[in-house]
């Protein structure tokens, strides 16, 4: 019996020795954007048991792209060192591939932590920006469009990012384009309402994401590869949707993105999502379809047989977990165990599965 979950592939080069994901997860605990031993435990529990690849949580390219005051940043120095702590950790515990989720909460900055309410600070906040001015919703800041100078700057930060980002030794970099933040904002016909190159029809729209994934790209070792993470629909009548997710997934594909990780939602409270196990895996597949690169399918996927069955069926090429990683850290082993295969043991850890 062979696993596919168990199998090695290949991100533009990069190696993995499986296809197990753990997904990007806010932690909300960064002081100015800075980590600290909360990320190395978090993260480093998930390296002692050999994810292929694990995503560092969506991380602001500069302060006021932050969600939250709690959340990582990557404009620092003492953010960068701070990080190269965890990154350096994770690497001499297993044989994980570590990598950091860039992103821009763009009009959905500036809020509380999801344990204060989640709601827009009203203390304490900062300008919010966007690609238009219109607000996430009723009681939240309400953001400034970007002007060229604006985008000038995001892109220069994304740019800084990445640069800091390769200095750290991380082995790939994905963009984060989904839930609303500001890549995506670009995306959905919902919050864009520019009238200039960067809005109204979908080639407009897709104009800024790609840039940003243009300038990244040009500024990284050609090896690395960079992942975009996409919400495939908005789940709203005239949003977003599946149709437009592959033209950009296309586009994407063609500029050498090394994979597109499938999400969906967090762009409008207007969204009706049908939430199931696997609810996301057609949208993986409908893109998977249509694009050469390795796709990731993400959302209530916590079974090893319904991940190994996603992987058989062609549904994806890669499955990510989140919150059944915060359930079993050890979520790795166990799907090993199930699926008879295995994954990485720290020589510490060696007596729990040779038992001797
Ligand atoms: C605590 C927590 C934090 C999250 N933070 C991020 C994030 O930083 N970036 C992101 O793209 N998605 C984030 N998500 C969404 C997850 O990556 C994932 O897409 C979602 O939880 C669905 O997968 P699951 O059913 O396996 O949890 C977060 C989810 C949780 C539970």
């Amino acid at each position: 019996m062979s696993s596919r979950l168990f199998s090695p592939i290949e991100l533009s080069g990069l190696a993995l020795t499986n296809r197990v994901v753990v997904a990007p997860m806010c932690q909300y605990s960064a002081n100015e954007g800075t980590m600290n031993d909360w990320h190395l435990a978090h993260l480093g529990q998930f390296a002692m048991t050999g994810a292929g690849l694990i995503i560092i949580e969506a991380t602001g390219v500069e302060a006021l792209g932050r969600i939250t005051h709690g959340c990582c940043g990557l404009y620092s120095d003492e953010n960068e060192s701070a990080m190269k702590r965890v990154i350096d950790f994770c690497k001499s515990v297993g044989d994980s591939k570590i990598g950091i989720q860039l992103g821009h909460a763009g009009r959905k900055a500036s809020t509380e932590r999801p344990w204060e309410g989640g709601n827009a600070l009203s203390k304490n906040a900062w300008q919010t920006y966007g690609p238009s001015s219109i607000p996430f919703t009723e009681g939240w800041h309400t953001p400034e469009a970007l002007d060229s100078a604006g985008l000038d700057r995001v892109k220069q930060n994304f740019i800084q990012a990445a640069k800091r980002a390769v200095r750290m030794g991380i082995d790939a970099i994905e963009l984060h384009g989904a839930h609303g933040y500001l890549l995506h904002q670009f995306l959905s016909p919902i919050s864009n309402k520019r009238t200039d190159q960067y809005g109204g029809a979908l080639e407009n729209r897709l104009r800024y994401p790609l840039e940003i994934f243009d300038a990244v790209k040009a500024v990284v070792p050609s090896d690395m590869p960079i992942l975009v993470r996409v919400s495939a629909t908005d789940w709203v009548d005239g949003g977003w949707d599946i149709d437009q997710t592959i033209e950009f997934a296309k586009a994407l594909d063609a500029a050498g993105c090394a994979s597109i990780h499938v999400s969906s939602g967090g762009n409008s409270l207007a969204q009706k999502i049908d939430i199931g196990y696997g609810y996301q895996t057609d949208l993986a597949k409908r893109v998977r379809d249509q694009v050469t690169m390795p796709v990731i399918a993400v959302g209530m996927i916590t079974d090893p047989f319904q991940a190994e069955t996603i992987l058989r069926t062609g549904q994806a090429d890669m499955v990510a977990l989140a919150r059944e990683f915060l359930r079993d850290p050890h979520w790795t082993w166990r799907a090993a165990k199930a699926l008879r295969s295995s994954s990485s043991v720290p020589n510490q850890y060696g007596r729990a599965v040779t038992f001797s």
